[in-house]
């Protein structure tokens, strides 16, 4: 038997109810914060994940799948959405057009390869928005609002917002002299890893799963103590909009992100559920206020967020929820052929009148189809009869009331949508 691949995962039953559910809700709410849907490659040139994620970071070093075309190009499977839309944003030349900014969402699966658990995989599914050309500390509480108002919206509790600040560049580079000059005695007490960190991406370092517990890196200088006054300003104006919001918050400074394109306002939202290990995080973000002038385009702030449906499935399966339940409108009943031609003419008009509606195609007996009709959850059973057929008569059967009555045939549709 050929078997998915390691880190994959098939999404069926009740996985593909909640994955529907969970996008047709991010999908509504892009609708009411004005966002338009963008769908760009699964696959792209190597090239541009490492000039956008960053050589250094843990995606690209160590999680990309990259394999050479016929033609001999370099592809790699996204790992992440943020990289095509920026570089269709240059490529369209989107930064022309009349409505500024492009707010644009996005929703597709992604490739990283790491090691498979809970809430981890392989092949992911994000559901993400780019804002691109506004710098306003509005459009960063705005991106925040949608994020964590979404992922109450399909019922998580207990969520909060960690969201921290990486500055401007000259905050930045403050900062990572600071950073420098702390961990450079600590060097040998740090894992392989950000050893190499320490060279290439210091910053990264305040990221490390390893050593995340080490005093040295509880001890490290924090980002907030080297922020210019702008960059400050700045960032108390995202937490006072927050505040105004009513959005749960915590400051914390150890949030960097893994991707290297940041500046500005990063975040995280984690939610308090035990299910999911060290996959608590649900959605993460932040404002990339260089990348797209470092793929070729004119200078233009940014801000985004993506969330993993796949973590919000495993949620939601827990939670059990009442409405997404299987169940059906009408189940119609018919055992010889008269009957289930008046069946299948009947479930075709009432599936065309927004009737769910389900009939037998396996020859049942009535029993049997008694049965299938409970287990599919059916209100209303229309049971076919080639004597009541002659005279022009359908029996309904209401499964909530018990009630069962004999309606003309030429009135059973209205009959049937006015009793649902
Ligand atoms: P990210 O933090 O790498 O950010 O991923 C966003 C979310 O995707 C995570 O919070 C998590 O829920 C989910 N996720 C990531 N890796 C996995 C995995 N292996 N299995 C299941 N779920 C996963 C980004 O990707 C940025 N592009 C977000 C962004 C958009 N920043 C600005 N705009």
């Amino acid at each position: 038997m050929i078997t998915k691949p390691k880190g994959t995962y098939d999404i069926y039953n009740d996985d593909a109810k909640y994955y529907n559910y969970i996008m047709d809700v991010f999908k509504t709410i892009a609708n009411y914060y004005n966002y338009n849907y963008i769908r760009t490659p699964i696959f792209e040139a190597t090239e541009l994940f490492h000039r956008s994620v960053g050589e250094t970071s843990d995606i690209v070093s160590k999680e990309t799948y990259d394999f050479k075309d016929r033609g001999d190009r370099s592809i790699t499977l996204r790992p992440e959405g943020t990289a095509g839309v920026v570089r269709s944003f240059i490529e369209n030349k989107m930064y022309g057009e009349v409505n500024q900014p492009i707010k644009l969402y996005y929703a597709g699966t992604m490739y990283r390869y790491e090691r498979p658990q809970a809430g981890r995989y392989r092949e992911l599914t994000q559901f993400g928005v780019e804002v691109l050309g506004s710098d306003s500390p509005l459009m960063d509480a705005e991106v925040i609002s949608f994020a964590y108002r979404a992922l109450e919206e399909i019922g998580i509790e207990n969520m909060i917002v960690k969201i921290n600040t990486l500055g401007d560049a000259e905050s930045r580079e403050n900062y990572r002299n600071a950073l420098i000059k702390y961990l450079e005695p600590h060097l040998d007490d740090l894992c392989s890893d950000c050893k190499n960190r320490f060279k290439t991406n210091p910053l990264r370092i305040l990221d490390c799963k390893v050593d995340k517990e080490s005093t040295i890196l509880k001890n490290a200088p924090e980002i907030l103590d080297y922020l210019n006054e702008e960059s400050s300003k700045r960032f108390e104006k995202v937490l006072e909009y927050l505040m105004n919001l009513d959005i749960d918050y915590e400051v914390d400074s150890s949030i960097v992100r893994g991707l290297d394109y940041y500046s500005n306002t990063v975040f995280e939202i984690v939610a308090d559920l035990p299910e999911l290990g060290n996959a608590s995080t649900l959605a993460g973000g932040g404002c990339y206020n260089n990348l797209v002038e470092n793929l070729g385009g004119p200078k233009t702030p940014c801000v985004g967020f993506a969330t993993g449906i796949d973590r919000l499935i495993i949620l939601l399966k827990e939670q059990n929820k009442e409405e997404l339940k299987d169940n059906l409108d009408v189940y119609i009943m018919a055992v010889n052929e008269e009957e289930r031609i008046t069946s299948l003419k009947l479930a075709q008009d009432l599936r065309w009148c927004e009737i769910k509606t389900e009939m037998d195609t396996l020859n049942r007996g009535l029993k049997a189809q008694f049965k299938i009709a409970d287990r599919l959850n059916a209100r209303l059973l229309v049971i076919l009869n080639s004597e009541d057929l002659k005279k022009g008569l359908i029996t309904v059967k209401d499964n909530l009331t018990k009630e069962e009555v004999k309606i003309d045939e030429n009135e059973i549709i209205d009959y049937i949508v006015s009793n649902l």
